[in-house]
Protein backbone atom coordinates (compact mmCIF):
# COMPACT_ATOMS: atom_id res chain seq x y z
CA UNK A 1 0.00 0.00 0.00
CA UNK A 2 2.82 2.56 1.07
CA UNK A 3 4.01 4.67 -2.14
CA UNK A 4 7.45 5.00 -3.67
CA UNK A 5 9.01 8.33 -3.47
CA UNK A 6 10.54 9.78 -6.47
CA UNK A 7 13.83 12.11 -7.09
CA UNK A 8 12.06 14.97 -9.27
CA UNK A 9 14.82 17.84 -10.59
CA UNK A 10 13.81 21.43 -9.90
CA UNK A 11 13.37 23.53 -12.78
CA UNK A 12 11.84 26.77 -12.02
CA UNK A 13 11.56 28.69 -8.61
CA UNK A 14 9.85 31.64 -9.54
CA UNK A 15 8.33 34.28 -6.46
CA UNK A 16 4.26 34.50 -6.29
CA UNK A 17 3.30 37.69 -4.24
CA UNK A 18 5.40 38.79 -1.32
CA UNK A 19 5.73 35.27 0.47
CA UNK A 20 5.47 32.36 -1.73
CA UNK A 21 7.26 30.54 -4.40
CA UNK A 22 6.39 28.30 -7.55
CA UNK A 23 8.32 25.15 -7.88
CA UNK A 24 8.68 23.81 -11.33
CA UNK A 25 9.84 20.08 -11.34
CA UNK A 26 10.51 17.94 -14.06
CA UNK A 27 9.57 14.41 -14.38
CA UNK A 28 11.37 11.80 -16.26
CA UNK A 29 10.39 9.93 -18.82
CA UNK A 30 10.29 6.55 -16.64
CA UNK A 31 8.52 8.25 -14.15
CA UNK A 32 5.58 9.71 -16.40
CA UNK A 33 3.14 7.05 -15.06
CA UNK A 34 3.49 7.68 -12.00
CA UNK A 35 3.03 11.08 -11.65
CA UNK A 36 -0.22 11.63 -14.59
CA UNK A 37 -2.10 13.59 -12.31
CA UNK A 38 -5.82 15.47 -12.00
CA UNK A 39 -6.19 19.26 -12.04
CA UNK A 40 -6.95 20.10 -8.21
CA UNK A 41 -4.66 17.57 -6.98
CA UNK A 42 -1.55 17.90 -4.79
CA UNK A 43 2.16 16.57 -4.60
CA UNK A 44 3.94 15.34 -1.12
CA UNK A 45 7.50 16.89 -1.14
CA UNK A 46 10.10 15.95 0.95
CA UNK A 47 12.95 18.39 2.42
CA UNK A 48 15.65 16.97 5.00
CA UNK A 49 16.40 20.09 7.75
CA UNK A 50 19.43 19.36 10.44
CA UNK A 51 19.19 15.77 9.25
CA UNK A 52 15.33 15.24 9.62
CA UNK A 53 13.10 14.61 6.72
CA UNK A 54 9.53 16.91 6.58
CA UNK A 55 6.80 15.58 4.50
CA UNK A 56 4.40 18.33 2.86
CA UNK A 57 1.30 18.43 0.57
CA UNK A 58 1.46 21.33 -2.15
CA UNK A 59 -1.70 21.50 -4.63
CA UNK A 60 -0.10 21.26 -8.62
CA UNK A 61 -1.10 24.32 -10.52
CA UNK A 62 0.54 23.34 -13.48
CA UNK A 63 -1.54 21.60 -16.84
CA UNK A 64 -2.02 17.62 -16.32
CA UNK A 65 0.06 17.86 -19.83
CA UNK A 66 2.49 14.31 -19.89
CA UNK A 67 6.17 15.68 -20.18
CA UNK A 68 5.65 19.17 -18.76
CA UNK A 69 7.52 20.18 -15.63
CA UNK A 70 5.06 20.02 -12.83
CA UNK A 71 4.58 23.13 -10.89
CA UNK A 72 3.50 23.74 -6.98
CA UNK A 73 2.47 27.00 -4.62
CA UNK A 74 4.64 26.94 -2.04
CA UNK A 75 3.60 29.91 1.03
CA UNK A 76 5.87 30.48 3.94
CA UNK A 77 4.05 29.45 6.98
CA UNK A 78 5.16 31.16 9.92
CA UNK A 79 7.80 28.75 11.94
CA UNK A 80 7.07 26.10 8.91
CA UNK A 81 10.18 24.21 8.38
CA UNK A 82 9.50 22.69 4.94
CA UNK A 83 8.01 26.09 2.95
CA UNK A 84 10.67 28.09 4.52
CA UNK A 85 13.16 25.93 3.44
CA UNK A 86 11.37 25.37 -0.26
CA UNK A 87 11.34 29.50 -0.51
CA UNK A 88 14.66 30.09 0.80
CA UNK A 89 17.07 27.40 -0.83
CA UNK A 90 15.21 25.67 -3.80
CA UNK A 91 17.26 26.18 -6.90
CA UNK A 92 16.98 24.97 -10.23
CA UNK A 93 18.87 21.63 -10.70
CA UNK A 94 18.71 20.43 -6.96
CA UNK A 95 16.80 17.02 -6.62
CA UNK A 96 13.86 17.05 -4.39
CA UNK A 97 12.06 13.82 -3.06
CA UNK A 98 8.22 13.37 -4.02
CA UNK A 99 5.20 11.00 -3.56
CA UNK A 100 3.24 10.56 -6.98
CA UNK A 101 0.40 12.81 -7.05
CA UNK A 102 -3.15 12.37 -4.95
CA UNK A 103 -6.13 14.11 -3.76
CA UNK A 104 -10.13 13.78 -5.04
CA UNK A 105 -10.42 17.61 -4.90
CA UNK A 106 -11.34 17.45 -8.39
CA UNK A 107 -13.71 18.48 -10.53
CA UNK A 108 -17.08 16.77 -9.98
CA UNK A 109 -18.90 17.97 -13.21
CA UNK A 110 -16.02 18.95 -15.97
CA UNK A 111 -17.64 21.08 -18.34
CA UNK A 112 -20.25 22.45 -16.07
CA UNK A 113 -21.13 26.18 -14.43
CA UNK A 114 -18.53 26.82 -11.51
CA UNK A 115 -18.49 28.71 -8.71
CA UNK A 116 -15.44 28.50 -6.95
CA UNK A 117 -13.89 30.59 -3.61
CA UNK A 118 -10.35 30.88 -3.08
CA UNK A 119 -8.40 32.11 0.27
CA UNK A 120 -4.76 33.05 0.25
CA UNK A 121 -2.61 29.90 -1.04
CA UNK A 122 -6.19 27.89 -1.08
CA UNK A 123 -6.05 29.96 -4.60
CA UNK A 124 -3.49 26.53 -6.13
CA UNK A 125 -5.92 23.88 -6.39
CA UNK A 126 -8.81 26.26 -7.28
CA UNK A 127 -6.66 27.82 -10.11
CA UNK A 128 -6.45 24.82 -11.59
CA UNK A 129 -9.82 23.42 -11.60
CA UNK A 130 -10.94 27.02 -13.28
CA UNK A 131 -8.57 26.51 -15.76
CA UNK A 132 -9.65 22.52 -16.26
CA UNK A 133 -13.68 23.74 -15.88
CA UNK A 134 -13.09 26.20 -19.21
CA UNK A 135 -10.93 23.81 -20.72
CA UNK A 136 -13.97 21.33 -20.51
CA UNK A 137 -16.39 24.09 -22.32
CA UNK A 138 -18.03 25.67 -19.03
CA UNK A 139 -20.33 28.75 -19.92
CA UNK A 140 -19.63 30.32 -16.59
CA UNK A 141 -16.76 30.23 -14.13
CA UNK A 142 -16.86 32.75 -11.43
CA UNK A 143 -14.11 33.27 -8.77
CA UNK A 144 -14.21 35.17 -5.58
CA UNK A 145 -10.78 35.28 -4.79
CA UNK A 146 -9.35 36.98 -0.78
CA UNK A 147 -6.52 38.16 0.68
CA UNK A 148 -5.17 39.60 3.28
CA UNK A 149 -3.69 42.52 1.44
CA UNK A 150 -2.28 43.15 -2.35
CA UNK A 151 1.38 42.39 -2.21
CA UNK A 152 0.59 38.84 -0.81
CA UNK A 153 -1.63 37.54 -3.74
CA UNK A 154 -0.30 34.81 -6.21
CA UNK A 155 -1.03 34.11 -9.13
CA UNK A 156 -2.87 37.00 -10.32
CA UNK A 157 -1.40 37.24 -13.67
CA UNK A 158 -1.98 33.62 -14.37
CA UNK A 159 -5.53 34.27 -13.46
CA UNK A 160 -5.52 37.71 -15.95
CA UNK A 161 -4.35 35.92 -18.86
CA UNK A 162 -7.05 32.85 -18.13
CA UNK A 163 -9.72 35.70 -18.03
CA UNK A 164 -8.73 37.08 -21.15
CA UNK A 165 -8.58 34.10 -23.10
CA UNK A 166 -12.09 32.97 -21.70
CA UNK A 167 -14.04 35.36 -23.86
CA UNK A 168 -16.26 36.87 -21.10
CA UNK A 169 -16.53 32.84 -19.45
CA UNK A 170 -14.84 33.88 -16.46
CA UNK A 171 -15.95 36.69 -13.64
CA UNK A 172 -13.14 37.11 -10.92
CA UNK A 173 -13.98 39.32 -7.84
CA UNK A 174 -10.48 39.92 -5.72
CA UNK A 175 -10.92 40.88 -1.93
CA UNK A 176 -8.79 42.19 0.25
CA UNK A 177 -9.39 41.72 4.04
CA UNK A 178 -6.77 45.15 4.94
CA UNK A 179 -9.25 47.45 2.46
CA UNK A 180 -12.33 45.49 2.73
CA UNK A 181 -12.45 44.13 6.32
CA UNK A 182 -13.62 40.28 6.13
CA UNK A 183 -16.25 39.44 4.32
CA UNK A 184 -19.42 38.80 5.53
CA UNK A 185 -22.11 35.84 4.41
CA UNK A 186 -24.54 37.74 2.52
CA UNK A 187 -21.20 39.26 0.20
CA UNK A 188 -20.06 35.48 -0.44
CA UNK A 189 -24.09 34.33 -0.60
CA UNK A 190 -23.91 37.07 -3.48
CA UNK A 191 -21.54 35.31 -5.34
CA UNK A 192 -24.04 32.29 -6.10
CA UNK A 193 -26.50 34.93 -7.95
CA UNK A 194 -26.64 33.60 -11.71
CA UNK A 195 -25.11 30.20 -10.41
CA UNK A 196 -27.76 28.70 -8.21
CA UNK A 197 -27.35 24.96 -9.92
CA UNK A 198 -23.10 25.06 -10.56
CA UNK A 199 -21.03 23.33 -8.28
CA UNK A 200 -19.29 25.28 -5.98
CA UNK A 201 -15.83 24.50 -4.58
CA UNK A 202 -13.83 26.01 -1.75
CA UNK A 203 -10.27 26.03 -0.44
CA UNK A 204 -8.49 28.48 2.24
CA UNK A 205 -8.30 28.62 5.89
CA UNK A 206 -11.05 27.18 8.49
CA UNK A 207 -12.49 30.53 9.47
CA UNK A 208 -12.92 31.46 5.43
CA UNK A 209 -14.24 28.36 5.08
CA UNK A 210 -16.68 28.78 7.78
CA UNK A 211 -17.89 31.98 6.25
CA UNK A 212 -18.28 30.51 2.80
CA UNK A 213 -20.37 27.52 4.61
CA UNK A 214 -22.51 30.05 6.22
CA UNK A 215 -23.25 32.14 2.88
CA UNK A 216 -24.26 29.53 0.83
CA UNK A 217 -26.65 28.23 3.44
CA UNK A 218 -27.80 32.02 3.41
CA UNK A 219 -28.43 31.57 -0.43
CA UNK A 220 -29.84 28.15 0.01
CA UNK A 221 -27.00 26.38 -2.04
CA UNK A 222 -27.30 22.43 -1.98
CA UNK A 223 -24.65 21.49 0.17
CA UNK A 224 -24.59 18.30 -1.79
CA UNK A 225 -22.70 20.44 -4.58
CA UNK A 226 -20.20 22.23 -2.39
CA UNK A 227 -16.64 20.39 -2.72
CA UNK A 228 -14.00 21.47 -0.42
CA UNK A 229 -10.32 21.15 0.33
CA UNK A 230 -9.83 21.15 3.79
CA UNK A 231 -6.39 23.53 3.99
CA UNK A 232 -4.90 22.57 6.88
CA UNK A 233 -6.23 19.19 8.79
CA UNK A 234 -7.08 16.94 5.55
CA UNK A 235 -5.14 16.08 2.89
CA UNK A 236 -4.07 18.48 -0.08
CA UNK A 237 -2.89 21.81 0.96
CA UNK A 238 -1.29 20.51 3.98
CA UNK A 239 -0.38 23.81 6.55
CA UNK A 240 2.19 23.57 8.68
CA UNK A 241 -0.11 25.08 11.39
CA UNK A 242 -0.23 23.56 14.77
CA UNK A 243 -2.80 21.31 15.57
CA UNK A 244 -5.89 22.93 17.06
CA UNK A 245 -7.03 22.63 20.58
CA UNK A 246 -9.56 21.10 20.46
CA UNK A 247 -11.61 18.91 22.42
CA UNK A 248 -9.87 16.78 25.00
CA UNK A 249 -6.48 15.21 25.83
CA UNK A 250 -6.33 11.29 25.85
CA UNK A 251 -4.57 8.56 27.29
CA UNK A 252 -3.07 6.31 24.17
CA UNK A 253 -2.01 2.47 24.86
CA UNK A 254 0.29 1.31 21.96
CA UNK A 255 0.61 -2.22 21.43
CA UNK A 256 4.12 -2.38 18.95
CA UNK A 257 7.13 -4.90 19.04
CA UNK A 258 6.23 -6.82 21.35
CA UNK A 259 5.84 -3.97 24.19
CA UNK A 260 2.95 -2.13 25.31
CA UNK A 261 3.23 1.57 26.41
CA UNK A 262 0.96 4.18 27.45
CA UNK A 263 1.49 7.86 26.42
CA UNK A 264 -0.62 10.86 26.36
CA UNK A 265 -1.55 12.34 23.31
CA UNK A 266 -3.37 16.22 23.64
CA UNK A 267 -6.03 17.82 22.37
CA UNK A 268 -6.26 18.21 18.55
CA UNK A 269 -3.21 16.30 18.01
CA UNK A 270 -2.66 13.34 16.02
CA UNK A 271 -1.85 9.68 17.26
CA UNK A 272 1.63 9.60 15.80
CA UNK A 273 2.84 12.90 17.31
CA UNK A 274 2.02 11.70 21.09
CA UNK A 275 4.04 8.43 20.11
CA UNK A 276 6.83 10.36 19.02
CA UNK A 277 6.86 12.65 21.82
CA UNK A 278 7.34 9.56 24.00
CA UNK A 279 10.18 8.48 22.52
CA UNK A 280 8.04 4.98 20.78
CA UNK A 281 9.65 3.53 18.27
CA UNK A 282 6.21 4.21 15.38
CA UNK A 283 7.08 3.53 12.01
CA UNK A 284 6.53 6.73 9.81
CA UNK A 285 7.52 8.75 6.76
CA UNK A 286 5.73 11.13 5.38
CA UNK A 287 3.32 12.17 8.04
CA UNK A 288 0.89 13.36 5.94
CA UNK A 289 -1.36 10.31 4.96
CA UNK A 290 0.71 9.64 2.11
CA UNK A 291 2.87 6.49 2.27
CA UNK A 292 0.44 4.19 5.13
CA UNK A 293 4.18 3.58 6.68
CA UNK A 294 2.21 4.53 10.21
CA UNK A 295 -0.94 2.17 9.53
CA UNK A 296 -2.03 0.57 12.99
CA UNK A 297 -5.08 -1.03 13.68
CA UNK A 298 -7.57 0.65 16.09
CA UNK A 299 -8.26 -2.07 19.06
CA UNK A 300 -10.62 0.09 21.68
CA UNK A 301 -11.37 3.16 21.77
CA UNK A 302 -13.25 6.24 18.89
CA UNK A 303 -10.85 8.24 16.68
CA UNK A 304 -11.38 11.10 13.79
CA UNK A 305 -10.02 10.19 10.93
CA UNK A 306 -8.22 13.59 8.73
CA UNK A 307 -8.11 12.45 4.97
CA UNK A 308 -6.01 10.62 3.63
CA UNK A 309 -4.81 9.10 0.14
CA UNK A 310 -3.19 5.95 1.78
CA UNK A 311 -6.33 4.29 3.22
CA UNK A 312 -9.66 3.87 1.69
CA UNK A 313 -12.97 3.20 3.39
CA UNK A 314 -12.52 -0.61 3.59
CA UNK A 315 -9.64 -0.18 5.30
CA UNK A 316 -11.01 1.91 8.11
CA UNK A 317 -13.86 -0.76 8.21
CA UNK A 318 -11.45 -2.75 9.02
CA UNK A 319 -10.42 -1.16 11.57
CA UNK A 320 -7.22 0.34 10.24
CA UNK A 321 -5.98 3.69 10.74
CA UNK A 322 -3.07 5.96 9.93
CA UNK A 323 -1.79 7.39 13.46
CA UNK A 324 -0.11 10.79 11.58
CA UNK A 325 -3.71 11.35 10.04
CA UNK A 326 -5.87 10.42 13.19
CA UNK A 327 -7.15 12.26 16.23
CA UNK A 328 -8.11 10.52 19.46
CA UNK A 329 -12.30 11.16 20.30
CA UNK A 330 -12.24 8.94 23.56
CA UNK A 331 -10.60 9.25 26.47
CA UNK A 332 -9.00 5.78 26.11
CA UNK A 333 -8.13 4.42 23.34
CA UNK A 334 -5.65 1.03 21.99
CA UNK A 335 -3.87 0.75 19.08
CA UNK A 336 -1.32 -2.07 18.05
CA UNK A 337 1.23 -1.65 14.88
CA UNK A 338 1.86 -5.45 12.71
S1 LIG B 1 3.72 8.56 8.04
FE1 LIG B 1 3.16 8.37 5.96
S2 LIG B 1 1.07 7.88 6.12
FE2 LIG B 1 1.62 8.26 8.16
Amino acid sequence: MAKRAHSLTITGVAAQGSDAILLSLEVEAGQLQSFRFQSGQYLTLAVSVQGNEFWRCYSITSEPVEGQPISVLVRRVAGGCVSNWLCDHARPGQPLKALPPAGRFTLARPGQPALLYAGGSGIAPIFALIREALAQGAARVRLFYANRDRASAMLLAELEALHSGACGRLQIEYWYDAEQGLPSPAVLAAQTQGLEHADAYLCGPEPFMRAINAGLQVAGFDPLRVHQEDFGAAGGQQTEEEAEPDGEAAQLTVQIKGETHTVPVNAGEVLLAGMLRAGLPAPHACQAGECASCMCRLLTGEVQRLESSALDDDDAAEGWLLACRTRAVSATLRVRFP
